[in-house]
């Protein structure tokens, strides 16, 4: 499960990659479209599923249904992330994964003290 998926890239993305079915659940109708324009030119609609909904009320999915949920760039969007957390957790599998990537907004970057160099040939520092 792609959760707060949008318009569908990763889902999509993983579906094609991996052949393996893939639910998408965002609040927005309209991304949830293009979501699906873009799976069935991509011809993996049989792979998706995408659903309108509320991450913080998944009762449309039962219990340990998922082997696996991942979550990019869309956990600090939601009002209430630990009740969403709670459902995420409610929906999973016994030792499912769960992948979250996201920021914590207003949060500044401390540096890590690495430094490189850029492809473009400038150093680089974080
Ligand atoms: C920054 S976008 C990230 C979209 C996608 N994960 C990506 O990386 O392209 C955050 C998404 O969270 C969705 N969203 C916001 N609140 C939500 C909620 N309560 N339940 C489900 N999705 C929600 C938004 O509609 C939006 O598509």
């Amino acid at each position: 499960m792609d959760i707060g998926c949008g318009e569908g890239k990763l889902s999509n993305f993983l579906a094609m990659a991996l052949g393996k079915e893939v639910c998408g659940i965002d609040i927005s109708d309209f991304k949830l479209a293009k979501a699906w324009e873009v799976a069935e030119a991509q011809g993996i609609s049989h792979l998706v599923q995408f659903i309108q909904g509320d991450a913080s009320h998944l009762d449309f999915l039962a219990d340990k249904s998922f082997a696996a949920i991942i979550s990019i760039f869309s956990l600090h969007e939601l009002e209430n992330p630990r009740k969403v957390m709670k459902e995420l957790r409610r929906v999973l599998r016994a030792k499912g994964r769960l992948i979250v990537v996201d920021f914590i907004p207003g949060a500044r970057l401390k540096s890590c003290g690495a430094k490189g160099t850029m492809p473009s040939g400038k150093s680089s520092s974080c």
